[in-house]
């Protein structure tokens, strides 16, 4: 697609640079990291182990570590808003419904004490007026579109009685379930 075509770009990344202090260190591992996506858009972003490219993504996310993460940016925004002027609040109402993300780590990333289908209605809970019922529906519609075997089952299983596959399709069906602008998939295996 032209860009030039197009209007603004749904995000923008200008400068980026991320430094994580440790004590008295501070190790910086981004360096002017500079991307822009446009809506339709897909942007692939290649680097090597270690590169930065979940520290890119998650600074998008508002997810990098407020303790000891050092970010400055000449622009880092999200439809037009500047994510550096973020508060906690808009974070959360931002997170989701406009820009989502699958992660790496399905183990890490899913909560082991709640079940799968629950933690995917948490997130229409929080950012739709839905009825329970209706969550319900909807979790199943999305179990099916990301292809897990008998969402009725897996609805009520925990992370750790699923297989590592289907771990990282309950995490798209949450990264989709509000049908955010951005999505971010950070390294999606093939299973
Ligand atoms: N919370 C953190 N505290 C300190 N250093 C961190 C933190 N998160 C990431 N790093 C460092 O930032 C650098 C970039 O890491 P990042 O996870 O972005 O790499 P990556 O490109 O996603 O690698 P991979 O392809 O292995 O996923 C690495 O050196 C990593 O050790
Ligand atoms: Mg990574």
């Amino acid at each position: 697609m032209t860009r030039s075509l197009q209007n603004k770009p749904l995000a923008i990344i200008n400068n980026l640079n991320v430094s994580f202090r440790n004590g008295k260190l501070e190790n910086q591992v981004l360096f002017d990291v500079s991307l822009e996506l446009f809506e339709n858009e897909i942007l692939a972003v290649v680097g090597e182990s270690g590169s930065g490219k979940s520290v890119t993504s998650k600074a998008l996310m508002g997810l990098l570590p407020v303790k000891n993460a050092i970010i400055t940016a000449k622009e880092l925004s999200v439809m037009g808003n500047d994510l550096q002027f973020l508060k906690g609040q808009d974070w959360s109402r931002f997170r989701g419904s406009v820009i989502s993300m699958i992660f790496q780590e399905p183990m890490s990333s899913l909560n082991p004490t709640i079940t799968c289908g629950h933690q995917v209605a948490e997130i229409l809970e929080i950012h739709t007026k839905l009825s329970n019922k209706d969550i319900k529906t909807e979790v199943l519609r999305l179990f099916e579109k990301v292809k897990l075997p008998i969402p009725e089952q897996t609805f009520n299983k925990y992370p750790h009685e699923i297989s590592g596959g289907q771990m990282q399709r309950v995490m798209i069906a949450m990264a989709i379930a509000c049908k955010p602008k951005i999505l971010i998939a950070d390294e999606l295996q093939q299973h």
